[in-house]
């Protein structure tokens, strides 16, 4: 198959591709005609993707986007990206063109680095590791670091993603799930006092918050085992409040939520948990082999990591995450309100005590309308607000970088909404 860009005589400064000109839902529709049976070559000129300048964006361009994530970055941090991605700081390059190991990268990765330590008070016990494979290769790398295929670990199943982790360490170890809130809908933290910790088990796992179901722990239950190590799946509520890092012997998320872009996954891991990995471990999954390298055994996701350290910069000089858990607490508050005054015409089923900051599940009375909700709220710039395919209803995740504007555009429109329909 050739592919012939445009090739593009404009000046540089500035260049901006005119692809977003193309209406994405128009590709399906232009590629319809190829097919993998047929023999011709094909060409595809891709004249759309033709550089040139246009006037910056502005924020009026924007939706608020309530994806669950990938998600909403911060505005500034995006903009200051555009401003960095044709020459970084003078580098007469691009991150994404650098050596991982030239020392421009090496800056990138060790300011991002020091500002996840200070916000996260993470102390020189821990080692923070960039991944990649996202959280769910975690899974599977946590039981290959932390134990051997005949020692039980102790999972506490809060929902679809903490289902997932037991599942996959059952394949590496002998997981048990010592409390499961499936029956009821995954709406519920037990009480840590219920719960029946096996003394032996290496490590106690739990997902901090559960994005699909909506369900945040609000303190941490102390494992019962010798070494007393806690994992926590931060995924969606990392870097969203302030963690004592020292009651966990590994935390970790993948980034695409609260802290970056898809494809960087952070450990914070207690060092002496370090280099007792099962004898198959691939390379990849091996904490020691990404510890002993500084994250750069072989080539990292390098832009993925720049975004993450501009992310981490932005949350420093918000003055911490103290500051960027009061927004967190503000804008939770306006939206779980919003739904807890409707009468009963929104709903949301997770318990009041454990409802998450970040990720708020609601439903309609009136089932039946919740696709025009949905509907009507992406015309109003409001996009992603259908609720997760194996639950339904509607989410709206508001994570760090969402705006309180974009909440309270939100809860207008809900208001609106249910003035409209409630007959
Ligand atoms: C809490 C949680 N854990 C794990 C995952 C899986 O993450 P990834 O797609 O990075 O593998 C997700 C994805 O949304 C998640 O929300």
């Amino acid at each position: 198959m050739a592919l012939a860009a445009a090739t593009s005589t404009t000046p540089l400064p500035h260049l901006r591709s005119t692809a977003a000109t193309v209406p994405i839902s128009a590709f399906p529709t232009a590629l319809s005609h190829l097919s993998t049976s047929t023999k011709k070559p094909i060409s595809i000129t891709c004249s759309s993707t033709a550089l040139q300048t246009s006037p910056p964006a502005s924020a009026t361009d924007r939706v608020f986007n309530f994806a669950a994530g990938p998600a909403v970055l911060p505005e500034n941090v995006l903009l200051k990206a555009e401003s960095e991605l044709y020459n970084w700081r003078g580098s007469g390059m691009s991150v994404m063109e650098m050596s991982h190991r030239g020392k421009e990268f090496l800056s990138i990765i060790q300011k991002a680095e020091s500002d996840l330590r200070s916000l996260l008070n993470i102390s020189s016990e821990y080692t923070v590791l960039f991944l990649q494979g996202g959280a769910t290769t975690q899974f599977a790398a946590v039981p290959l670091n932390l134990c051997k295929p005949d020692d039980i670990v102790d999972y506490v199943v809060t929902g679809s993603w903490g289902d997932k982790a037991l599942k996959e360490a059952s394949k590496y170890c002998n997981p048990k799930s010592i409390w499961s809130g499936k029956s009821e809908k995954y709406t519920k933290i037990p009480s840590f006092d219920a719960l029946e910790q096996i003394p032996r088990a290496k490590y106690l796992h739990i997902c901090a918050n559960e994005t699909i179901h909506g369900v945040e722990f609000k303190n941490y239950p102390k494992p019962a085992s010798e070494n007393e190590v806690l994992v926590a799946d931060m995924s969606s509520n990392f870097c969203s409040k302030p963690v004592d890092v020292s009651k966990f012997g590994l935390i970790y998320a993948g980034a695409q939520k609260n802290v970056g872009p898809s494809g960087v996954t952070i450990a914070i891991i207690r060092s002496d948990l370090i280099g007792n990995a099962q004898p198959n471990t691939p390379v990849m999954l091996d904490y020691k082999i990404h510890a002993d390298n500084n994250s750069l055994y072989n080539t990292p996701p390098c832009y993925g990591i720049y975004m993450c350290g501009l992310v981490f910069e932005d949350l420093v000089a918000q003055g911490g995450l103290s500051e960027v858990e009061k927004k967190n607490v503000k804008k939770a508050g306006i939206l779980y309100d919003a739904i807890d005054g409707s009468k009963g015409f929104y709903r949301c089923p997770v318990e009041k005590s454990v409802r998450s900051l970040m990720n708020v599940p609601f439903t309609l009375a009136k089932s039946e309308l919740e696709a025009e909700f949905v509907k009507e709220a992406a015309k109003e710039k409001m996009v992603q607000l259908k609720g997760h395919r194996s639950v339904g209803g509607m989410r709206a995740s508001i994570y760090n970088a969402m705006p309180l504007a974009g909440v309270e555009k939100l809860v207008a429109f809900m208001k609106d909404f249910q003035a409209r329909h409630d007959a």
